[in-house]
């Protein structure tokens, strides 16, 4: 045996045991899916073998095709050849699942005759979530398995099942305990053998009363169209199923794979995969090559509003202890409650017990006194947005706090740099820009202030790793990489409103991109006097020559803050959620252009998303630029997990590099035209495109 290969073999009796050797998923490479071959040719040639065990070594059986390769040349075997040589031979074929059996891994899976899973086991078909559909008869051999309804659903969800689910499912035919695959594999193939049970193929299976399977799939086909607005690869999922079951299994097949490579070449493809890299690689961040992460047990929380409460539940829920300071009794009750709010939700839901949440909330301490966290490992700060309240809390955690803690600030805009300037202990202070809601977003900035220590920025990427958050690496300018970009491109919003086209317009066209919701519903969720307080904040510093879009103000000085107070863009009767166009908003908009002297002009939707996008690729270019972002792929993560940004776009860096780096560029030039203050491109930008790169160049490691 050869302990360096891909596909290692080895004779146990009758039987060929096949372990993969991918680390650190066994993904099907080609190197993996010739050794496979390979095996299968050698169970069939050699008489004195009876059967085949697979098997995956180390954490996973199988995750699935080789992501990587997805876009580069085909290379053979391709894996539904290798599986259809697998399940026609003449010899028994068994898989045994621990860890990870997903995508083409469980296609492996369903492909042999028997499967047993162990306990860690996790099956799933996710390949939606890359744009894909399974493409090595997942879609035809799955339907045979657990019928259409159920394999239907586990294809459009990309949900993963434990092995008790997937036994109930009747994906797997045998749980086994232990944790080794080999042992519980052969001792299930020897049975096998012993009974004398040949091999069963899944494609021989009948998909049982088709009629009802298809009246099955419309009701689904129609509730996918909903749910899975603007994806392409759902509709294709549940093509195929139809094939499997009104066609025979090779013309199924064959049907697949027609689809899966319309999947596979289509651009929502790219922007998946995209994200499914860029997000495992932002935690990648120079300070982990030179620190060790610092302890992290128990940390504090400085106010409980709505940012303190959301974090401290991530923190619980992360199995720290939680100690929150507010300013007196009445604040920290209210803070309390806040917290509680959240898991008596869950309770109200049926997703977590009382027993649990008194467990989790025996590691809260509420407090008045800055006394109780002398003992921390780490505390954030939530207070107020207001730098002398900021300076004021921070004094006093370097007057309490143990020598080595981290003191970290949630605050969205304020120089931190200015916030450890007022420690004796700069090293230990860093922004830890936590998204609302705070227990549930997964986004977390972690901004580097400039005296910052290594092992400071590790603790809290360690942080975000137990709070299972996606973190990304920033440095300090207002606003730090996502809400400085947002401030541009929200302005380019307000220009195009100003200009001629209606709120409505502007999120119609937002949400026709494939954003959940459009920037003047975002505002009214978030409370439009948030960004009228940062207006007037700003007021001061704002260039006098830059032009000032103030129908915002005029919205926000009538009291219209949005949903809170039932109107602010929209109108929202009796605390709907869902507002109405407000035709006194229009004529506020109205009387704001006359007063400039602006004719309104139509924007098609198409004209709007140019300007917000160009607006939004500018800013990020300069944020890279300054070091701000490490990478583009930093940017596309900040947007895809905290902004909304449709993750099948890949993020706004790669959105501009499959449009083209010219063209974004051409029309930055183009809108500089009208306003060269506002539209000046950004150099890195416009080197790029000078030396016919991309945005994916300044990815590469
Ligand atoms: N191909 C290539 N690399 C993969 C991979 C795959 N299928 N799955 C994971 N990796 C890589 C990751 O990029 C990461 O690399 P890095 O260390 O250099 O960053 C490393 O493996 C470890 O991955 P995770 O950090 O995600 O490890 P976890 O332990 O948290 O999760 C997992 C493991 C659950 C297997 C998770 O990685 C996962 O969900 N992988 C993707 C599974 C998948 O989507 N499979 C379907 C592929 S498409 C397909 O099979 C098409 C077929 O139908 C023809
Ligand atoms: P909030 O007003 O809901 O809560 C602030 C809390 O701080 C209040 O409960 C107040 O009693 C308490 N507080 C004020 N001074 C204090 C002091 N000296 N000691 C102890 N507690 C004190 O505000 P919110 O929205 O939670 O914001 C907090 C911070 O988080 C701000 O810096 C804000 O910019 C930032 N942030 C807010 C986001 C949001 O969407 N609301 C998103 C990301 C960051």
């Amino acid at each position: 045996m050869n302990a360096q290969a891909l596909v290692q073999t080895q004779q146990q009796g009758p039987v060929l045991v096949v372990s993969i050797n991918n680390p650190p998923v066994n993904a099907l490479g080609q190197g993996v899916r010739a050794g496979l071959l390979a095996a299968v040719e050698q169970l069939e040639q050699d008489a004195a073998l009876k059967a085949m065990l697979i098997v995956g070594q180390g954490k996973a059986f199988i995750a699935g095709a080789d992501i990587r390769e997805f876009g580069k040349p085909p290379m053979a075997p391709a894996l539904p050849d290798v599986l259809n040589r697998m399940e026609t031979g003449s010899k028994l074929v068994v898989a045994a699942i621990h860890g990870p059996a997903l995508g083409g891994g469980l296609e492996v899976a369903m492909a042999t005759h028997f499967r047993v899973a162990l306990a860690g086991a996790k099956l799933g078909l996710p390949e939606v979530n890359l744009g894909l559909l399974p493409g090595a008869g997942g879609t035809q051999r799955s339907p045979r398995l657990m019928g259409v309804k159920a394999a239907t659903e586990l294809m459009l969800s990309g949900q993963h099942l434990s092995a008790k689910a997937a036994l109930a499912a009747g994906l797997v035919d045998k749980l086994a305990e232990g944790d080794d695959p080999l042992v519980a594999g052969l001792a299930y193939v020897n049975e096998l053998l012993a009974r004398g049970v040949p091999p069963r193929r899944t494609r021989d299976l009948a998909i049982a009363d088709k009629a009802a399977a298809l009246a099955e799939l419309d009701a689904i086909a129609l509730e996918s169209v909903k749910k899975t607005r603007g994806l392409f690869s759902p509709a294709k999922i549940i093509e195929c199923v139809r094939a499997a079951v009104e066609l025979p299994f090779e013309q199924g097949l064959k049907r697949e794979r027609e689809l899966f490579l319309e999947c596979l070449n289509s651009p929502q493809r790219q922007g998946l995969v995209h994200a499914f890299f860029a997000e495992r690689e932002t935690a990648k961040i120079p300070e982990a090559k030179a620190a060790a992460p610092r302890a992290l047990a128990s940390i504090a929380v400085i106010g409980g509003g709505t940012m303190g409460a959301g974090i401290t539940v991530s923190a619980l829920d992360a199995g720290l202890s939680v100690v929150m300071v507010e300013r007196d009794a009445e604040s920290i009750a209210r803070g309390q409650k806040n917290v509680e709010k959240v898991y008596d939700g869950l309770i109200a839901r049926g997703r977590m017990t009382a027993e649990a949440k008194a467990a989790t909330m025996a590691r809260y301490t509420p407090s008045t006194s800055y006394d109780a966290i002398k003992h921390v490992d780490l505390v954030i700060e939530a207070v107020f947005e207001d730098i002398e309240v900021k300076k004021a809390v921070f004094k006093e955690l370097d007057r309490v706090c143990k020598s080595g803690a981290v003191l970290a600030t949630n605050t969205s805009y304020l120089d931190i740099d200015a916030i450890a300037a007022v420690t004796s202990r700069p090293q230990d202070v860093i922004g830890l820009h936590f998204f609302s809601p705070a227990n549930i977003m997964k986004l977390l900035e972690i901004v580097v202030p400039s005296k910052v220590a290594p092992d400071v920025v590790v603790t809290s990427f360690e942080l975000a790793k137990r709070m299972k958050k996606v973190p990304v690496r920033a440095g300090v300018c207002d606003g730090f990489i996502g809400n400085r970009i947002l401030s541009v491109y929200r302005e380019a919003a307000n220009y195009v409103l100003e200009d001629g086209a209606s709120p409505y317009d502007i999120d119609a066209a937002v949400r026709g991109f494939g954003y959940p919701m459009g920037p003047f519903q975002v505002s009214d969720l978030a409370g439009g006097d948030i960004g009228w307080a940062t207006r007037k904040r700003k007021a001061a510093t704002r260039d006098p020559k830059a032009r000032y879009v103030e129908v915002a103000d005029r919205i926000a000085e009538r009291g219209w803050y949005g949903q809170k107070t039932g109107r602010g863009w929209y109108l929202y009767p009796e605390g709907a959620r869902t507002g109405q166009d407000d035709p006194e908003v229009l004529a506020i908009v109205d009387a704001e252009r006359k007063k400039k002297g602006i004719t309104p002009r139509a924007f098609s939707h198409d004209e709007i998303m140019r300007r917000y996008m160009a607006a939004m690729v500018n800013e990020g270019a300069k944020v890279l630029e300054e070091g701000i972002a490490l990478r583009p792929l930093d940017i596309d993560v900040t947007f895809l997990f905290g902004y909304g940004f449709p993750r099948w776009r890949g993020g706004p860096m790669k959105w501009a590099d499959m449009q083209g780096l010219d063209k974004v560029l051409a029309d930055i030039q183009e809108f500089a035209k009208e306003d060269a203050l506002f539209w000046q491109p950004a150099a890195l930008l416009q080197k790029l495109v000078a030396e016919g790169k991309n945005f994916d160049s300044l990815n590469q490691r």
